[in-house]
């Protein structure tokens, strides 16, 4: 946690005299801009409510457009479960009725958050097929960190040479999915696993999923649609070949929604045998009013507290023109505004790079090696920085704030950092999972 410095700042321009940021306390920067005009003209889309709460469970719910909640529960297996964002996103339709995780930290908020008695934590390597219950559906999300730029792509290795990599955990996993052949698996990933390695993850993927005689299509979807995050996740959708999709689920078509032009070319690089068991899911784009960034982000919490002015002048010192004048762009707005910046290294230099489109970085853990995000908030001519708290981490992944998270920051981050986007896991339930789940000849699913 930062600490608090008392010391007058010497960043300039400062302003003299009494004003707004001497009345808020010392941690905040006060620069003075030339004014162009009083009031700048700003446009207002209808999906971006001025001041909109965060966004409750039950208005997310009511905001889904395409299908009814249904009432049937279907029962589902949450491998790499982490702090259980897949079960928090498919709930009340789906049913978590066994997790696996590998980290004690992660167990213990799983645990605190969902009870979890049926989390069994140990390497997925080590799970017996047989300890595992019957269910419509495995959900996959394996560590992404070797195939994500930041993590140096190593990838998922193969079949018979998985140790090498952590995302080669895949391969354990896999095993036991290919033998228990459930009706529908979800692999859930980065978006760069789509071209890691030049794509040959991904068509290891896919060929892994076609001999299986599972029918499957990817999805990218981005947490933005939802929240004020900036997040892309590949989602694949298997089904085994028994099931009996209907039609209206298909298209001939890719969508530019979620089928960006690097999935296009993931598909054009299968072989003809694993590109027949291709789908292309059709889904309708989110109509959801997204929370504004300035209603997530409050004030210092547990976890933070904001920089003393030098180390904000410190931060907006490391930003080239362009990033500065985004800075004073904001302030010329005179109310609150936040922004997010990421400290970077630039052709060997320290920079900081700032946004104040609304939206925040993608989420990273330190893991990935990247900086912490840091909020910028500004009104008028005060600035204030200091780094992005673990439960505004957590509302960015639309997790309402009764989730628990752990004391410790790093811990908090990570947990958060790490997991799923609720909404879109919610999202990919409502619109492609249980519709699916409710076709799946019921014989085949015994009810454990
Ligand atoms: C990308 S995170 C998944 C997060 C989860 N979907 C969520 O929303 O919180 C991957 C998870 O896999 C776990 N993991 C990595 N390797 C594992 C292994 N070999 N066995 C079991 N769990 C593993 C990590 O501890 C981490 O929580």
């Amino acid at each position: 946690m930062p600490t608090k410095t008392h010391r007058s700042t010497k960043v300039s321009p400062v302003t003299g005299g009494k004003n707004a940021a001497q009345k808020r306390g010392k941690h905040s920067l006060v620069i003075r801009v030339h004014r162009k005009r009083k009031t700048p003209k700003t446009s207002r889309s209808s999906c971006a409510p001025m001041g909109s709460p965060v966004m409750s469970w039950e208005l997310q719910e009511a905001a889904a457009p395409c299908f009814p909640a249904m009432a049937e529960t279907y029962r589902f297996l949450e491998f790499f479960a982490g702090g259980g964002m897949a079960r928090a996103g498919l709930a009340p339709d789906w049913n978590s009725v066994w997790a696996n995780d590998f980290s004690p930290e992660k167990a213990s908020a799983y645990r605190k958050n969902w009870g979890g008695g049926e989390l069994h934590v140990g390497d997925v390597a080590a799970v017996n097929l047989l300890s595992l219950p019957s269910a419509d559906m495995v959900w996959g999300s394996f560590p992404c960190q070797d195939l994500s730029q930041a993590g140096g792509q190593s990838g998922i290795g193969n079949a018979h040479d998985e140790t090498f990599t952590r995302s080669g955990s895949f391969w354990p996993f896999w095993r036991l999915v290919a033998r228990m052949s459930p009706p529908m698996v979800v692999l859930e990933n980065v978006e760069g696993a789509l071209r890691a390695n030049g794509g040959a993850d991904f068509r290891a993927l896919c060929s892994a999923l076609s001999q299986a005689r599972y029918l499957f299509g990817p999805l990218i979807l981005d947490a933005v649609h939802w929240l004020p995050q900036s997040r892309k996740r590949l989602f694949i959708v298997a089904v085994r070949e028994d099931v009996p999709i209907p039609n209206h689920m298909m298209a001939l078509l890719p969508d530019a929604f979620c089928h960006p032009k690097a999935v296009e070319e993931a598909y054009a690089s299968l072989s003809a045998e694993v590109s027949e068991k291709w789908i292309w899911w059709s889904v309708c784009p989110p109509c959801v009013d997204r929370p504004r960034v300035e209603s997530l982000i409050g004030d210092a919490d547990q976890w933070v507290d904001w920089d003393s002015s030098e180390k904000t002048g410190y931060i907006l010192s490391l930003m080239n023109p362009l990033h500065r004048k985004k800075v004073r762009d904001a302030q010329r707005l005179n109310r609150r505004v936040v922004g997010f910046a990421y400290r970077r290294t630039r052709a060997g230099r320290q920079r900081a790079e700032v946004r104040f489109d609304g939206v925040a970085g993608c989420l990273r853990t330190a893991g990935g090696g990247s900086s912490k995000q840091i909020v910028v908030e500004v009104n008028g001519e005060t600035v204030r920085t200091r780094l992005l708290s673990p439960r505004e981490a957590a509302r960015l992944q639309g997790l309402p704030d009764t989730y628990w998270l752990p004391p410790d920051y790093n811990e908090a981050y990570d947990l958060v950092g790490d997991g799923l986007s609720v909404p879109v896991v919610r999202f990919l339930g409502q619109q492609l999972l249980t519709p699916l789940a409710s076709v799946i000849p019921r014989r085949r699913v015994a009810t454990a």
